[in-house]
């Protein structure tokens, strides 16, 4: 049985006002069942929420990575700094990252690589844009997403990884995957990784994102490939986050 887990992804949002109070929330809501529920929160105030969270079932997480250890490489923040302020988790890939800022399949496993010097979790985002779905490309998309960081970390890098799909015409579009259409795609993740290590393809996490809602999450959780989820707009309302969690 895989343990789940559903992920806040605040993207650039709040204030450190804002984000110290939606933490609080969240931890007040969570009570004493907060296994498998992380925040992944703006750099800046990585330091603040961590110090609320700190004691708390609730993981703190970033949105991203450098992909190089340390040295000039101005605005960037490396996995030895996340570690230092305590996070577990950093997204790698986020298709944000990808299509606004360059970040290519290759940076892409260069950051989870670095996540992991520092026992840092990545959480790999992969996911076919609208045109490569109408085109048939999804499964060709997020293989060839999953082999640049396979190639590079090697396949049992996957044992301490989680994964995400999220497909990039249901991000903050309200337009969701069908149970169905999210189900598909995770199967053919989890047969795709099965192929090169079976163990570790029973083992992953595979998370959804990509409007989720509290309406539309537990349909999602169901589905026997999917085992949690990465939540965008709804994390940033503590209310709908924890309806999300305790939806799965
Ligand atoms: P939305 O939930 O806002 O669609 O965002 C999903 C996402 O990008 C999470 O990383």
């Amino acid at each position: 049985m895989r343990q789940s887990l559903v992920v806040g992804n605040w993207k650039m949002n709040g204030t450190r006002a804002s984000t110290a109070a939606l933490a609080q929330s969240i931890i007040t809501g969570l009570g004493a069942n907060s296994a498998g529920c992380a925040v992944c929160v703006p750099y800046i105030f990585l330091a603040s929420v961590g110090e609320i969270i700190k004691g708390s079932g609730l993981a703190l997480g970033a949105q991203n990575v450098a992909n190089q250890p340390s040295g000039a490489y101005t605005g960037e923040i490396s996995a030895s700094m996340l570690n230092e302020f305590g996070c577990q988790y950093v997204l790698v890939g986020h298709s944000e990252r990808r299509s606004y800022y360059g970040d290519t399949n290759a940076s892409v496993a260069e950051r989870f690589c670095q996540a992991q010097t520092q026992n840092i979790t990545p959480i790999l985002c992969i996911g076919e844009t609208l045109e490569q779905r109408e085109q048939d490309q999804t499964f060709a998309v997020v293989n060839e997403q999953l082999d640049a960081v396979i190639n590079l970390a090697g396949i049992d890098a996957l044992n301490s990884a989680v994964l995400a799909y999220e497909p990039v015409w249901a991000i903050g579009t309200g337009k969701t995957a069908s149970d169905e259409q999210a189900q598909e795609v995770h199967q053919h993740i989890r047969q795709y990784i099965a192929a090169k290590n079976q163990t570790i393809a029973d083992k992953i996490q595979i998370l959804y994102g990509g409007s989720a809602k509290p309406d539309n999450a537990k349909g999602l959780f169901a589905m026997p490939d999917i085992d949690g989820g990465l939540i965008g707009g709804a994390s940033l309302d503590a209310d709908s986050f924890l309806k999300i969690y305790h939806s799965i």
